[in-house]
Order: C-alpha cells, then structure tokens, then sequence
C-alpha cells in the first residue's frame, strides 16, 4: 500500500527519532547517530513523515564539483535512511524525488552521493560516475630520507591557507569544491581529531598530510591519511621521508585516491603498494541546462551535439537539447534534432568522463550516429578523480 507522505525539514523535535533510524538502519552505536546529525547541521536534513511518525530522512551537503576548470554546484546526499516498517512502499523514492526538485529550485545543477545500493538510486535518476581508490602502502620498506622541506604542526590559525591550498590546487575533474562539512570530516575522521602537519619551505606552505591513529597494535600501527596535498616535488619527497620515519611502529599508510596519483611514481617497485578500488561515486544531472551551461569543455573545434533524454522523475530535463560547445565553454538550448537518444542516468556517465558515448551506446543506453557519438566522446572527455568520501 503506498503511503502518504509530508516532506519538511528536520525539526528539532525529531532528532531523537531520526537518530534511532540511523541506528538502526545503518547499525551503528546509539551514541553516534544524533551528535552526527548536530554536528553537520540540523537544517542540512530533510525527513518525510506521515500523520503519526517519522518514516524517513537524508542529509544534504552544499558542495561544488570541478568540471572542465570551472566549479559547477552540487549538493550531495547522506545519510539516506527510510523506516524498515515502511520500506518497499515508495518512500525513499518519493524522499529523494522531493530532495532533488528542492535542489533544482534552489539553482543547483547537480547532486552526487556513495551509494549503498546502486539499483535505489538508479531508480531516482543517478548513475555510477566515477570510483575511489584506496591506496594501502608497505611503510617497512621505505627507505626515504626527510626531505627538504621543515614539518610543522599545524595550528588553527593555519587553517585558512591550508583550505586556499586545497582549492588552489585539487581542481582537477569531478573533484570537489569542499563545504565545512567535509574540512570537518577530514579533520575529525570518525569524531577524532585528527595529526596534522604541514611541509613549509621558509613561512611558504608547500603541503600538508592528515591523518588519524589505528588502535594500537605493537610494531604493525596503521597511519589512515585523511587528506593529502603535496604541490612540489620538495613537498613531495617530504612526504616520503615523513612517512618513512614512522616505520618502526607503523606498517602500514592508507588514502583514498583517484585510479592514477603522480605521486606513487615515487615508489620502485609493485609489492611497495597495493591499489583497490574503494567504492562508486553517482551523479544525479538534476537541471541539465545548467549543468551543461556553468562547466567548462576541452579546447578544440566548435561544435554541436543533439540530444532527446528521457527523466522519469525531473521534467525539465526531458526532451530534445542542442549542445553547442568552443572556446571551452558550452551553451544548452532546447530543440535541435535529438540525435543521441539517451536516460538522465546514462547521460550522468558521460558529463562525469566516466563512460564515452560510443561506450554508453554499447550498453543500449545511449544511441546515435557515430559522427554524434565522436563528438560527444571529445567533448566529455577527462578522468574523473573525485576521491573525498562523504
Ligand atoms: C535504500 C532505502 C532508502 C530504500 O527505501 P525504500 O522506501 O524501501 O525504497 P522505495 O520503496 O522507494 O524503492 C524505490 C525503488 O528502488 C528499489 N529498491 C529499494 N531498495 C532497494 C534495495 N535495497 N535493493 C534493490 N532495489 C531497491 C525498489 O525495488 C523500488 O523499485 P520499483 O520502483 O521498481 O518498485 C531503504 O531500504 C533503507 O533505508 N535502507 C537502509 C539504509 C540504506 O542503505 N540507505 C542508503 C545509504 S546510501
């Protein structure tokens, strides 16, 4: 039977009920689940409820994503939790149909999330757009010396710089523009806070590593980097030779990381590190005229793709788009004559460079002429490196 429900924000008086869905939902400590809500913001979730309870409930992340050079918005999704009583009713589906018509109206183009269940989100829209690596590196066999640059703690003063030092230089694609939410994620992983020290050259801050303590574990500690950004190669062998100094006790170093990393060029040989993918990232293109409007494109010839996408659940993205692309900018009008016929999810693979359109059209999800399909395969090309976990 489906359920009739109210969409609204979080109000306080549901804390205590959200909290115990999330406990119970994603079995986690009772202690954890409100402070989580309080921390990232009560007016961040959104819940749906019926006459007498609450029934469901998400979090909302204000972020932007890279793509093409420039930051386009998006709001990510956490902390996605329907009641078990009311499972299998619509709920969830009418939870996140609401969230993303909140989202298009507030002028955001996208919305992106780590799925638990990819058929559930796929349902709503979104599709697998890119994957994060885990990076689990043998510490016993470094042999780095410290390098050139001075290591300092870092204060809370030096907060400012180190998060310009991010944004300067983590643009590349599909990578974030990060919001509070996530500074306080990889400065406090898992409600801790976390080591964090900085490579300076004179009073010039060239890098810097986060990271958090293993339980305690005789010689064979594990370091859990949370962040890591090194802009030089001094900051670079840095790194090696601060990581390298805690091989007596630690044995392991562990970051996530897009599928390649400049910096693991570093190490000689295979058996130094293992590489495993940690988990998918979906994108949900939630207002396509902005989303193809406010990123950037690769320099190349001018040119014009025709689309006719289908969105079951967001209207306005339905229909037929002429995308005409130089100068690395792009401009979405409607009309033209829907070559590449294609879903909103299928179409999410290919704005993230994830999948190609000549890929895409051999799953059955895409379709087109091949002049179409090549030039849709230029324009959306680019690795899509978004790595931070939220
Ligand atoms: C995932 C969850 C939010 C889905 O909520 P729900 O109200 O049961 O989902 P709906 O009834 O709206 O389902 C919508 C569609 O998704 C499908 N679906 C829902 N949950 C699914 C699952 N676990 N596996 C596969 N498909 C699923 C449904 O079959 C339905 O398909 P249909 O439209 O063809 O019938 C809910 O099961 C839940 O809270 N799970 C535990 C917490 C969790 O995993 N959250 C996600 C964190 S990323």
């Amino acid at each position: 039977m489906r359920l009739v429900v109210n969409y609204q924000h979080l109000q306080t008086a549901d804390i205590d009920d959200l909290g115990s869905l999330v406990s119970e939902s994603f079995n986690a400590p009772d202690d954890i689940a409100r402070p989580w809500i309080e921390r990232s913001g009560v007016p961040n979730w959104r819940v749906v409820k019926d006459s007498t309870s609450l029934l469901g409930g998400l979090m909302v992340i204000p972020m932007g994503q890279w793509f093409g050079g420039r930051a386009v918005p998006m709001t990510g999704l956490a902390g996605v939790v329907v009641s078990p009583r009311a499972r299998g009713r619509g709920v969830g589906k009418r939870l996140i149909g609401q969230t993303l018509e909140e989202i298009r109206d507030s002028g955001v183009a996208l919305s992106a999330l780590y799925a638990s269940t990819t058929s559930f989100y796929r349902h709503c829209g979104y599709e697998r757009a890119g994957a994060a690596y885990q990076v689990e590196l043998n510490l016993k066999e470094l042999t780095a010396r410290s390098g050139p640059l001075e290591v300092r703690t870092l204060e809370a003063e030096d907060s400012e710089r180190v998060e310009a030092l991010q944004h300067d230089w983590v643009q590349d694609h599909a990578c974030l523009k990060r919001g509070p939410y996530l500074w306080h994620r990889v400065r406090n992983p898992k409600g801790q806070a976390a080591e964090q020290f900085g490579f300076f050259s004179g009073d010039r801050l060239e890098g810097y590593v986060l990271w958090k303590r293993s339980e305690h574990k005789g010689l064979d500690n594990e370091l859990q980097i949370t962040d890591l950004v090194l802009t030089t190669p001094a900051a670079q062998e840095s790194f090696w030779g601060y990581l390298a100094g805690h091989r007596a006790f630690f044995s392991k170093a562990q970051w996530l990381c897009p599928s390649s990393s400049p910096w693991l060029l570093a190490l000689d040989e295979p058996w130094n590190y293992k590489m495993s993918m940690h988990e998918h990232w979906m994108l949900r293109l939630v207002d396509l005229q902005k989303a193809f409007t406010e990123r950037g494109y690769p320099a190349g010839p001018p040119c014009e793709i025709h689309f006719e996408v289908e969105d079951p659940l967001l209207s306005n993205n339905n229909g037929r788009w002429l995308l005409r692309v130089g100068e690395c900018e792009g401009r979405l009008t409607t009309g033209g004559e829907g070559l590449i016929k294609t879903d909103i999810g299928a179409l999410a693979s290919l704005y993230s460079g994830f999948l190609s359109a000549t890929q895409l059209s051999v799953t059955g999800r895409l379709e087109g002429p091949v002049e179409q399909l090549a030039l849709a395969d230029g324009t959306f090309r680019g690795e899509p490196r978004l790595c931070d976990f939220f």
